[in-house]
C-alpha cells in the first residue's frame, strides 16, 4: 500500500487542504502527530475545521481503521467535502516499481455497494484482494490515479479535490487507487465521525469467485467484517482491546527509577520497539525497502532476547522456525523468508557467528519459561522432512560448527563476516556494485575472529548450564572444557595488552591492535569477551573498558572503532567502504553499546554503565533533537561518530538489534533483574547516587514486587523475600499457587 491521504475542501470557496500523513503544512494552522502503542493520531486545524484521525489495526484483524472526527469550530455552518485516498501496491513491491511495461496493463478494481475492491492479478493466480470502505453515503469515488490527480499534478493538489467532484473512475490498467468523496454539513460546534476501513482478504482457491466461474471476486467473507467496523461503537471497542493488549504486555515489566528517561524507555518505548523488531526483523521500514532482507538468523535470535518475556509462545515458535533453517553441519542460512520460512539461497550461509546466537536465544527462552521440553522437540535441518533431531542437538551442532572451523591461531574462522556484517576478510571485492555480503574470493582458511571466540565462550557457558540441567554431565564437562580452551586462545592471540584484538585477516595480520595504523581498537570484542566473563577477575576487563572509555567513547555514544578507515581496503571489505564516522566505519553503531554497558556491570561500575546508557537513550537525546534528528522514543541503528561532519546525528531508526540489546542491558544488567534457570535474579549495578528503585516483574506466573534500597556504595546484594532472608541473589521459584512475591533487595 502506498500513501494514505485525507483531504478536506471548503465547498463555499473551493479552498482545500490535507490532514493526514503528508499534509500541505502551509495550509494548516495546527498539526500534531501522536504515536501510541499500535496507533497513530493525526490532528490538524485549518480554517476553523478540526480534523482528528486515529489510525490503527485491530488485534487479530487484517485491516486498518482510519477513524476521522471532524469538528466545526466556526460560528457558521460549514459545507465540507472529504476525500480519502490510498495508492494500491500491485502485490510485488519490486515488480511494482520496475516492471511498468507489464504492470500498467494489469490493474483491476471493482466498485460494489460503495466499497472499492482492488483485485489486480486476481483473475489469474492470486487469491487475495484489498478493500477500502467508508461509513458514509458517497458523493463519488475514484480508482484511477490519473483521474484523481489530474495530469502533471501530485498528491499535494489532486484535480478532483480542487474541483470538489469525484470522477467515478474505474481503473483498468495504469495505477489503481482508492478514493471516497463524502459531503457533510456541520453546524457550529458540531462533530462528525467517519470511519474508513482498508483491509486485506485471502480466499480459498476453490471459493475465489462469486458466482463460481465468474470473474467477480467473492466478497462474502469480508462483508460482515466491513459492516462490523463501519460502526463507530465497534471501532471504539476494538481500540479498547488494543489498549488493554498493550497494558498487559508492558505491564510484565515496569520500573520506577530516579531517572525519567530510563523509566520512559523501559516502561514503554524500548519494549514496544522490541516487539516491532521481533515481528518485522529488518524487513520493511522507512530505511528498509521490505524487498531485500528477510528474517536474519542472528538478528532474530537477538531480537528475541528483548521480547521473550512479553509473549513467550511466539518466541518459542520463532526458535523453531530459526532452528529448522539450520544446516546439517550446524551452520545457518544467514536469512530466511518469513512467508515460506525457508532459508534464503541468494545470501546463503557462512556468517560464522550465526549459529552461536541460537544458543543464546534458547537459553533466554529457557530462563524465562522453564519450558525444558522444548529441548526434546524434533526440529529438521534445512526444513527437510526426515532430518529431525531434538532441538538440543541443534544447539550442540551450533557450537560444534565453531570448533570445526578454527584458524591458524586456533581462533574461530570468520567466514563471510561475524556480527559485523561489513568486516569481510575473505571478500576482496574490486568490482563496483558487487555485494559484500555474498562475494567471497578467498578460501577462508586464515581470517579469524576474536569476536566469535568471545561469543563462543558466552554461548558455551550457557550450554554448560543447559546440559547440567539435563543431567548430562558428559556434555556439560565437554563444553566447560571447550570454553576454557577458547578463553586460553583469546588470551594467547586475542589480547593486545590493553584491550582485546578484533581479528586476523587473510594474510594472518592482526586487526584491532596497537600495531595497526587504522582500526586499532574495536568495540565488539571488548563487549562480548567481558560479557562472557573474560578478564573480570584479573583486572584485564577493567583495562579493556578503560581503553574503550579513552579511545572510543564520545558524548553521543561509543564509536565502533578507531582510528576510522580513511580509504577503501580491499582486504577488509565493506567496513572501509563507508566514509569515516558512518555505519561500521567508526559510526556509533548503537547495537554494540549495550555490550559495553553489560561489561561495565560485570566489573561493578554502575555509574559508567548508566552513563553510556544515557548517552544513546533517545528520550534523553530529545534535548538535542535538532542534531539527533530521529524520533525521541526509538533507538536508531547508528549515530554519526566523531569522524563524520555531524557527530551525534542519528540514522536508521526502528529496525535494529539496538532495541533488544539495550533492553537487556538496562533491565538485566544495570537494574539487574534477570531471569535465571532456577529463579529470578536480583543483582543491580546502578548509579551510585541512586538510592534505589522499584520494579514489577511478571515471571513464570508470579508477580514480583521488587524494592531495591541502597545501604552503601557497593553492589553487594542481600535479599528479603516476603520478609525472609534469602542467600545469594537468585530468588528460588516459589511453591505452586503463589501469585505475588514481595522482594526487598538491599545493596551496598
Ligand atoms: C545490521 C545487521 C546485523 C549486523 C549489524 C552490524 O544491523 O542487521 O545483522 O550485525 O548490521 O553489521
Ligand atoms: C550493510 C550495512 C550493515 C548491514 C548489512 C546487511 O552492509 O552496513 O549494517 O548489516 O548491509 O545486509
Amino acid at each position: 500500500m502506498g500513501g494514505r491521504y485525507i483531504y478536506l475542501r471548503d465547498n463555499t470557496d473551493g479552498k482545500f487542504w490535507s490532514t493526514s500523513w503528508m499534509p500541505v503544512r502551509s495550509a494548516l494552522d495546527e498539526y500534531t502527530c501522536r504515536h501510541g502503542m499500535g496507533y497513530t493520531i493525526i490532528r490538524s486545524v485549518s480554517r476553523q475545521i478540526e480534523a482528528e484521525t486515529c489510525y490503527f489495526v485491530p488485534v487479530g484483524e487484517n485491516l486498518e481503521i482510519w477513524e476521522l472526527t471532524l469538528t466545526n469550530l466556526r460560528k457558521t455552518t460549514a459545507d465540507i467535502s472529504i476525500f480519502s485516498a490510498v495508492e494500491f501496491c500491485l502485490w510485488d513491491a519490486s515488480d511494482d516499481s520496475t516492471n511498468f511495461q507489464r504492470n500498467f496493463s494489469t490493474g483491476q478494481v471493482e466498485f460494489v455497494d460503495e466499497v472499492i475492491y482492488h483485485k489486480t492479478e486476481y483473475r489469474e493466480r492470486r487469491d487475495h484482494y484489498a478493500y477500502f470502505a467508508c461509513s458514509e453515503k458517497l458523493a463519488g469515488f475514484d480508482t484511477q490515479r490519473e483521474a484523481f490527480l489530474g495530469r502533471y499534478r501530485g498528491w499535494d493538489s489532486p484535480a478532483v479535490v480542487e474541483a470538489g467532484e469525484s470522477s467515478d473512475s474505474i481503473a483498468y490498467g495504469w495505477q489503481p487507487i482508492g478514493s471516497h468523496h463524502i459531503k457533510v454539513q456541520l453546524k457550529t460546534g458540531e462533530s462528525k465521525q467517519i470511519v474508513f476501513i482498508l483491509g486485506y482478504q485471502e480466499n480459498p482457491k476453490e471459493a475465489k469467485f462469486d458466482p463460481p466461474g465468474s470473474q467477480v471476486i467473492n466478497k462474502k467473507p469480508v462483508k460482515r467484517t466491513i459492516a462490523k467496523y463501519l460502526q463507530p461503537k465497534n471501532v471504539e471497542a476494538a481500540f479498547d482491546v488494543l489498549r488493554d493488549y498493550w497494558i498487559e504486555l508492558l505491564g510484565k515489566f515496569q520500573v520506577n527509577t530516579p531517572d525519567e528517561h530510563t523509566n520512559r524507555m523501559v516502561n514503554i518505548w524500548n519494549a514496544y520497539q522490541c516487539m516491532i523488531t521481533f515481528n518485522l526483523s529488518r524487513s520493511a521500514s522507512y530505511f528498509e525497502s521490505g524487498i531485500g532482507r528477510g528474517m536474519g538468523f542472528r538478528d532474530s535470535n537477538q531480537d528475541l532476547l528483548g521480547f521473550v518475556h512479553m509473549i513467550p509462545e511466539s518466541a518459542r515458535e520463532r526458535i523453531m522456525d530459526l532452528a529448522a533453517t539450520q544446516l546439517g553441519n550446524g551452520g545457518a542460512f544467514h536469512q530466511y523468508q518469513p512467508l515460506t520460512k525457508r532459508g534464503n539461497n541468494d545470501v546463503g550461509s557462512g556468517f560464522n557467528d550465526d549459529p552461536a546466537w541460537l544458543v543464546l536465544a534458547v537459553a533466554a527462552y529457557l530462563k524465562e519459561t522453564g519450558d525444558w521440553a522444548i529441548l526434546d522437540a524434533p526440529v529438521p535441518y534445512e526444513n527437510e522432512h526426515g532430518s529431525e533431531t531434538p532441538l538440543y542437538e541443534h544447539l550442540q551442532r551450533s557450537l560444534q560448527y565453531t570448533l570445526d572451523r578454527l584458524g591458524p591461531n586456533n581462533l574461530p574462522l570468520i567466514g563471510r563476516a561475524d556480527w559485523n556484517d561489513c568486516l569481510n576478510l575473505n571478500c576482496f571485492s574490486d568490482t563496483p556494485g558487487q555485494s559484500f555480503q555474498t562475494t567471497t574470493n578467498k578460501e577462508g582458511r586464515v581470517a579469524e575472529s576474536v569476536f566469535i571466540a568471545g561469543l563462543f565462550v558466552l554461548a558455551a557457558k550457557e550450554m554448560v548450564e543447559i546440559a547440567r540441567h539435563r543431567q548430562n554431565k558428559g556434555d556439560s564437562a565437554k563444553m566447560q572444557q571447550a570454553a576454557r580452551q577458547m578463553e586460553e586462545t583469546v588470551w594467547k592471540s586475542g589480547w593486545d595488552g590493553e584491550w582485546f584484538r578484533r581479528a586476523y585477516d587473510d594474510f594472518g595480520h592482526v586487526l584491532g591492535s596497537k600495531d595497526n595504523e587504522e582500526g586499532q581498537i574495536f568495540i565488539e570484542p571488548q563487549g562480548i569477551c567481558i560479557w562472557a566473563g573474560l578478564g573480570v577477575e584479573d583486572g584485564r576487563a577493567k583495562k579493556a573498558l578503560d581503553s574503550v572509555a579513552k579511545y572510543l567513547a564520545t558524548p553521543h555514544g561509543i564509536v565502533l572503532q578507531q582510528p576510522a578507515f580513511s580509504q577503501y581496503y580491499l582486504h577488509l571489505g565493506e567496513i572501509s567502504s563507508y566514509p569515516p564516522g558512518y555505519k561500521e566505519n567508526a559510526g556509533i553503531f548503537c547495537h554494540t553499546n549495550p555490550w559495553i554497558m553489560i561489561a561495565e556491570t560485570k566489573i561493578g561500575r554502575g555509574d559508567q554503565a548508566h552513563d553510556y546508557y544515557t548517552r544513546i537513550n533517545p528520550s534523553k537525546r530529545e534535548e538535542i533533537s535538532e542534531l539527533h534528528k530521529c524520533e525521541p522514543y526509538v533507538y536508531s541503528q547508528m549515530i554519526a561518530g566523531r569522524d563524520a561532519p555531524t557527530p551525534g546525528e542519528a540514522k536508521n531508526s526502528w529496525l535494529s538489534g539496538t532495541a533488544a540489546m539495550n533492553y537487556v542491558a538496562i533491565t538485566q544488567a544495570i537494574l539487574g533483574i534477570q531471569p535465571q534457570y532456577d529463579g529470578l535474579e536480583i543483582k543491580p549495578v546502578i548509579p551510585s547516587k541512586w538510592q534505589g528503585f522499584e520494579a514489577i516483574r511478571h515471571f513464570r506466573g508470579v508477580r514480583y514486587e521488587v524494592s531495591v534500597i541502597r545501604k552503601g556504595t557497593g553492589n553487594r546484594v542481600s535479599l528479603l523475600v516476603e520478609g525472609k532472608n534469602v542467600p545469594g541473589t537468585v530468588i528460588p521459584l516459589p511453591d505452586q499457587g503463589v501469585r505475588i512475591l514481595k522482594v526487598t533487595a538491599y545493596i551496598g
